[in-house]
């Protein structure tokens, strides 16, 4: 992978990339044109990465499907898929081990600020995992752009400061987030839901547009968050992890509505699936 990377750039073309976890969609799709319009060469990678998901997460369940992945990135006219094994990733010992981490690796990646609220506190260690195989992605890949989704707005935020924080040599390129019609966000994830949850689900998405209409016609954020939350739960199938108003960059919590900074997050479980969503307010 480095050796193509380092033709490709030898030879000066800039080099577009997009991380994914696979079992890809519209969403990732769409990351993939933006990085066709605005380089010259799309590498996309593939990876679950393991050192991302908790203990008692859904690892060894999530969805994969290398060849129909392989089919789409084709479709959308990719160069390259950069999809390594655990232990290529990680060193001969590819088995999770909670105490050691992965494999025979015993260097971590973490930002220690944006990384400790909402997601980072549900989901200890989430964010090092991320920081850490986004990095390993960076330094084998080496693209001149990388492109993300506001879907996961706080793994923006995150890898935003990782990218200051270290000088890592590449632009960082958020791209907004595809729904389904319905207004759900498009996930890998979306495939656990059953044909009730899935009607259910789009509460996500209709709570963020209440939030958005009762803050432009002048409510304060703390009864926005009660009329979200009453939408919500009166969906049998769903059970709020959070929902909050935080700051856009620094992932503070706000008590009052700063238009254009404000950022509405929620992660909901309907029924055992864990979804998230935001928007920009
Ligand atoms: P994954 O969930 O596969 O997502 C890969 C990229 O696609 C992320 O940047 C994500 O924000 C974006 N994406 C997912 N759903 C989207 C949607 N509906 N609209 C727009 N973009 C969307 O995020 C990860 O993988 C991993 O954490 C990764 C960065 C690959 C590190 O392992």
């Amino acid at each position: 992978m480095q050796a193509w990377s380092r033709a490709a750039r030898a030879a000066g073309r800039r080099i577009g990339f997009v991380p994914t976890m696979g079992f890809l969609h519209e969403g990732h799709l769409s990351l993939m044109r933006e990085a066709k319009r605005r380089a010259d060469l799309c590498a996309v990678s593939i990876y679950v990465n393991p050192t991302q998901f908790g203990p008692k997460e859904d690892f060894s369940q999530y969805p994969r499907d290398f060849e129909r992945d392989r089919q789409l990135c084709e479709s959308v006219g990719v160069d390259v898929i950069f999809a390594p094994t655990d232990a290529e990733m990680w060193g001969e010992c590819g088995v999770r081990n909670a105490k050691c981490g992965m494999g025979t690796a015993t260097t971590w990646v973490e930002e220690t600020e944006v990384a400790r609220r909402l997601e980072g506190e549900k989901r200890p260690g989430h964010f090092r995992g991320v920081c850490t195989v986004v990095a390993k992605l960076f330094n084998i890949v080496q693209p001149d752009v990388a492109y993300f989704g506001q879907k996961d707005a706080q793994q923006c935020a995150v890898l935003k400061r990782m990218v200051r924080d270290l000088n890592v040599p590449l632009e960082l390129v958020v791209c907004p987030t595809v729904r389904e019609a319905d207004g759900l966000a498009m996930s890998s994830r979306n495939t656990y839901l059953s044909p009730d949850e899935r009607r259910q689900a789009v509460v996500l998405k209709q709570s963020l547009d209440l939030a958005r209409n009762l803050l432009g016609a002048g409510a304060q954020l703390d009864e926005v968050l009660d009329r979200m939350a009453r939408l919500i739960q009166a969906r049998p199938a769903a059970r709020i992890d959070y929902i909050a108003f935080v700051d856009n960059e620094s992932f503070e919590p706000l008590t009052d509505y700063r238009p254009g900074r404000t950022l509405a997050a929620l992660a909901v479980f309907v029924g055992r699936t864990r979804l998230i969503d935001n928007e920009l307010m």
